[in-house]
């Protein structure tokens, strides 16, 4: 994944630091994703009520929308700890039981890129979540013998931002399944207000609107936009951030006014360039762009079309008319308008 996209959902190393003052703690705090927030809500009252671990959730969607900081919350509402780790971290059987050994009474344990677990420790999870069990076999072949730990009660939340990725036995591990997605310009307003407030720093309502308007629907890049303009308001104007400052700012860092960045113009380039019209599938945008697969499909496509200007269809993905006039080109006859492609995108995810 390229760090130096100002508008990559990816982690950078200096959120993993900063946005520990600005992650949310509580239900209370987490802005958006109402349908979500409430079913959580209920989840969590009701196993506290019954004094129950939560059931193991899946929470899957691109990434900086929220996965870990609802999985810490929950944790949180719930008054237990959680243990977070992720798929690949999880090398074998043996790092898998420290940790199953390891948790108290309804704790939750976190898996981030649940999808990328090895065989042999996705196999040992499933007893563990659905009975509590942990087989250790020691011993070789007809000396074998395998060992069976009743572990405590606990939670797993898996993250993914590939629901179809994971294999149906482990989907069907997971009691709730919940699906991220990208933020209304509004919530992003209230998220920027919010950590302004945490950052100590003057944010004005047009300045607000205008980093919400462009963060592609995403919590993480309007945390860093406002980071980004706090810098240029500290630099080249009075510290205060308004619409004006934020643009400039936006400016420098070559973020358009639909929040889209080189990437993702590089993307839409391929598909209205020489190919202009035709499907293109995945890896051939992939190699023209060269990045990797599944940052294309993961990342870049899914804020792409939900803008409206790119669509999936079973022969390739192609430009929608929207695309082209962004970039500032006439839509050859017969392109896809945007509803005609988000309503085909629909169809073809579900
Ligand atoms: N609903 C929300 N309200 C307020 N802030 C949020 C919300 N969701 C996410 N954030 C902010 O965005 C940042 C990124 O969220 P988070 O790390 O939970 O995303 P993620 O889905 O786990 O991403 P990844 O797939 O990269 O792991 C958080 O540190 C937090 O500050
Ligand atoms: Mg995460």
């Amino acid at each position: 994944m390229n760090e130096q996209r100002t508008v990559s959902p990816a982690e950078t190393d200096e959120e993993r630091a900063a946005d520990v003052a600005l992650r949310p703690q509580r239900l209370d705090e987490f802005v958006g994703q109402r349908g979500v927030e409430e079913q959580v809500r209920i989840l969590v009252e009701a196993a506290r009520q019954r004094q129950e671990p939560v059931d193991h959730i899946l929470l899957y969607g691109p990434p900086g929308l929220g996965k870990t900081t609802l999985a810490q919350i929950i944790a949180n509402e719930m008054g237990v700890s959680a243990r977070l780790t992720s798929g690949p971290a999880l090398e074998h059987q043996g790092m898998l039981a420290s940790i199953l050994t390891s948790l108290q009474d309804r704790d939750v344990f976190f898996i981030d890129e649940v999808h990328r677990l090895n065989h042999a420790v996705e196999e040992a999870l499933y007893p563990a979540m659905e009975d509590l069990a942990f087989d250790f076999v020691t011993g070789k072949g007809a000396g074998a013998q395998t060992l069976r730990l009743t572990l405590q009660r606990f939670t797993v939340i898996g993250a993914t931002t590939r629901a179809g990725a994971l294999g149906g036995p482990l989907r069907d591990r997971f009691g709730v399944t919940f699906r991220l997605d990208f933020y209304e310009v509004d919530d992003l307003v209230q998220i920027a207000a919010r950590s302004a407030r945490l950052l100590g720093v003057e944010l004005d309502a047009s300045g607000a609107e205008l980093l919400a308007s462009r963060s592609r629907g995403t919590p993480r890049i309007v945390n860093r936009l406002l980071r980004r303009a706090r810098d240029y308001a500290q630099v080249r104007a009075d510290g205060r951030i308004d619409a004006g400052v934020a643009a400039a700012a936006l400016e420098v860092l070559g973020v358009d006014g639909l929040g889209l960045d080189e990437l993702d113009r590089r993307v839409l380039g391929v598909l209205t360039g020489t190919l202009r019209g035709h499907p293109v599938g995945v890896q051939t945008i992939a190699v023209s762009v060269q990045e990797d697969p599944e940052t294309i499909e993961d990342v870049v496509e899914p804020f792409l079309i939900r803008a409206g200007l790119l669509a999936r269809t079973p022969r390739g993905r192609v430009a929608t008319a929207a695309a082209f006039r962004h970039l500032g080109l006439e839509p050859p006859a017969g392109t896809l308008g945007a509803t005609a492609a988000s309503a085909q995108a629909e169809l073809f995810q579900g």
